[in-house]
């Protein structure tokens, strides 16, 4: 057997179909271009049709099956508009990515209730009801792969981590309690972790260069992160390989977590 024989048994994702959120910008973005470049017919939902078409036309331009589907996943009507026109595309999907993520950052204490709202509704409820539309389907057809991307704030409290700390921490949770339920149908279901990856939402906070220095010297790789170091451990997560791979949490962090 080739190499590349090899690689394509353990990693390939020819004949999926992948839909993720937030698929037009930063981590997710990445994510979407890794799957399609991988093999996935690869489906991006995001409310942006100018960002979503410019991702689309590169995925193309590289030879890639990949579409795109506007949609605002802040309200349930519009999560459920959106999942059935992205299972319309290529059909329903094998892997699910949610990225799609807001981050409003007001502290504890001033975090009123439209805030509390818009942060649930997008980081947390947005996965729930997607995993609850696509989840089943994947069980019974004996393979799926969820993954959400979360943040070093599911895990614990620092950078004033408010109501997205708490949506992030429920969304680590939710993969456990969706592992539990399809893992033994095929589907897994596990998180990636970022930390501190220079992406279009957390542009205000790349202006206080002293800031990005003191994030990327409590790293142990010595940088900051690109939404380009998510791309191997997606497809993996996406991939056969990772079947026995569930309800886990991967750090893509440069050792933040545990420096
Ligand atoms: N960057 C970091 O340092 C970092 C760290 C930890 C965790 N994360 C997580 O990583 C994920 C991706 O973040 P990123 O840095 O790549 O952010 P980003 O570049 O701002 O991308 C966010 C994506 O989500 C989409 N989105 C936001 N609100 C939406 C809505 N209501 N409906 C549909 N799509 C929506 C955006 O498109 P539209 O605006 O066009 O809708 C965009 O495609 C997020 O879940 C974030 O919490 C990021």
């Amino acid at each position: 057997m080739t190499a590349h024989a090899y690689l394509s048994n353990l990693f390939s994702l020819d004949g999926r179909v992948a839909l993720v959120t937030g698929g037009s910008s930063g981590i997710g973005r990445a994510i979407a271009g890794a799957l399609a470049r991988a093999g996935a017919s690869t489906v991006v939902v995001a409310r942006r049709e100018a960002e979503l078409a410019a991702t689309v036309d590169e995925l193309a331009a590289d030879g890639c099956r990949a579409a795109w589907v506007s949609g605002d996943l802040s309200t349930r009507d519009g999560v459920r508009a959106a999942a059935e026109a992205a299972a319309e595309v290529y059909g329903e999907p094998d892997i699910l990515v949610n990225s799609a993520g807001i981050n409003l950052r007001p502290p504890m204490g001033r975090v009123g209730e439209d805030v509390w709202d818009a942060t649930m509704a997008v980081n947390l409820e947005a996965p729930f009801l997607l995993g609850e539309r696509f989840g089943p389907g994947m069980a019974e057809r004996g393979y799926g792969r969820i993954i959400h991307v979360t943040s070093q704030q599911a895990h614990r409290a620092f950078v004033q981590s408010g109501a997205y700390g708490v949506s992030k921490g429920g969304l680590e949770s939710l993969a456990r309690s969706q592992a539990e339920a399809w893992s033994a149908h095929g589907v897994t279901c596990n998180t990636l972790v970022p930390g501190f990856v220079l992406t279009p939402l957390n542009a205000r906070l790349q202006d206080d260069a002293e800031t990005v220095a003191a994030l990327a010297a409590r790293t142990m790789v010595g940088r900051n992160g690109l939404a380009e170091d998510f791309a191997g451990a997606a497809v993996f997560l996406a991939s056969p390989s990772a079947g026995y791979v569930t309800g886990h949490s991967l750090f893509v962090d440069g050792g933040l977590s545990v420096h």
